[in-house]
């Protein structure tokens, strides 16, 4: 049994599907700020398979517990966490109470579980300004956000933690750029008011909920002057989950490995190709840079093929082509009429 925090959002949902699909038993635990219920009914009827959902918050000791020894999990794999760098910034305390504070009690709980395989959701936020491309695992890390902070402090806190009791299996994974959705179009991601991110956004554009998009800058120095990153299929992600519990369920150890195709994107080739993918416009205004935009940066991603027999197996036709199915079957998300 895999106890999955977070479940319901748009990586763990979709991390539980391939769970179910490679035959594990799955336990989510999630609140449903930022998600919703129907996204689960959605990964069991994908999957074929049932899962047990529970309500519930990882900063409720009680509940968290009580749910973790009724799984009777032999790893978590933890999702649950807030994701806006805007918001990290205007309310610091928000963050650190959901990411650090939460993921401090799940530790507590599965100490008192005995649970010691652990799969965390790090990003590649966590090397900050880059030294060197492509992002290497020994890279210096640093955060220029909030949200990227709280990463940093729970990253720190499971590599202590680890020095502590060496008999955790402790998988730190650093996420690229996921993007993409199921490509049954029935799970996706649903973000709450104006997204934030690059791809939700041209979608929500070429299904005219949006009138245009802004490209933060075009002078950055990259091939066509717009920002370049690392953009991962959230599928060939969450297959990396699968993989790497894996590796860790006959391994002991505290390892951090990044989760990117190992290769770079531009603002511009996303718009190309989602408009060739969906049959329609998508109009922009560029505008100035975004404030903390890095102008490129991209994965090695030797370390995930070497350690997990892992690497991405789909390219941005298939991370347009899939985002459009979802948007275009569920314009208003899973509020909406399929
Ligand atoms: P998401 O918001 O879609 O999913 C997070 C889930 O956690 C939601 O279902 C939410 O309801 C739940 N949750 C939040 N706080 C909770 C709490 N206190 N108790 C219980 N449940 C709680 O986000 P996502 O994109 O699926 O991201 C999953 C994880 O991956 C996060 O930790 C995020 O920081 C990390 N990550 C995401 C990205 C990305 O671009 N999406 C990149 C790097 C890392
Ligand atoms: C953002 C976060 C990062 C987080 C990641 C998770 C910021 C500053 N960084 O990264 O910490 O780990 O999401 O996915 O928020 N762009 C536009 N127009 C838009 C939106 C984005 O031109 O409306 C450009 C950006 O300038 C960037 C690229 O698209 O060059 C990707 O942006 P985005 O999807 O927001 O991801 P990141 O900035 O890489």
């Amino acid at each position: 049994m895999i106890f999955v925090t977070g479940g319901a959002g748009y990586i763990g949902s979709h991390a539980c599907v391939e769970l179910l699909m490679a035959g594990h038993d799955v336990t989510v635990f999630d609140n449903f700020s930022n998600s919703q219920w129907e996204a689960t009914e959605r990964v069991q009827r994908i999957a074929g398979r049932t899962m047990t959902v529970v309500r519930g918050d990882i900063r409720d000791v009680q509940a968290l517990q009580s749910a973790l020894r009724a799984s009777k999990a032999e790893a978590v794999m933890h999702f649950a966490g807030l994701k806006a760098v805007g918001e990290s910034e205007a309310e610091p305390l928000k963050y650190y109470d959901n990411n650090v504070l939460g993921t401090l009690r799940l530790l507590e709980a599965m100490v008192a579980c005995d649970v010691k395989t652990l799969v965390f959701s790090s990003s590649a936020t966590v090397y900050g300004i880059p030294e060197s491309l492509p992002y290497r695992e020994d890279h210096r890390l640093s955060a220029t956000n909030t949200y990227g902070m709280t990463k940093l402090v729970v990253e720190n806190m499971l590599r202590d933690l680890h020095r502590s009791d060496p008999s955790w299996s402790i998988g730190i994974l650093r996420y690229f750029n996921p993007v993409g959705a199921h490509s049954s179009g029935l799970i996706g991601e649903d973000p709450q008011g104006t997204p934030n991110n690059l791809m939700p956004y041209v979608a929500q554009v070429a299904v005219g909920r949006r009138e245009f998009l802004n490209v933060w800058g075009n002078d950055y120095p990259t091939p066509d002057g717009t920002g370049v990153r690392d953009y991962i299929h959230v599928v060939d992600l969450a297959i990396g989950h699968v993989k790497a519990f894996d590796y860790l369920k006959t391994r002991e150890g505290c390892i951090a490995v990044n989760l990117g195709a190992g290769s770079g994107h531009s603002v511009m080739d996303m718009v190309r190709s989602f408009e060739a993918a969906s049959g329609r416009a998508v109009p922009f205004k560029v505008g100035p840079r975004r404030a903390g935009d890095l102008g490129a940066y991209w994965a090695d991603a030797s370390l995930a093929a070497e350690l997990f027999g892992w690497r991405v197996e789909r390219g941005l036709d298939r991370m347009c082509a899939d985002t459009w199915r979802w948007q275009s079957m569920n314009p208003d998300g899973y509020k909406g009429e399929q």
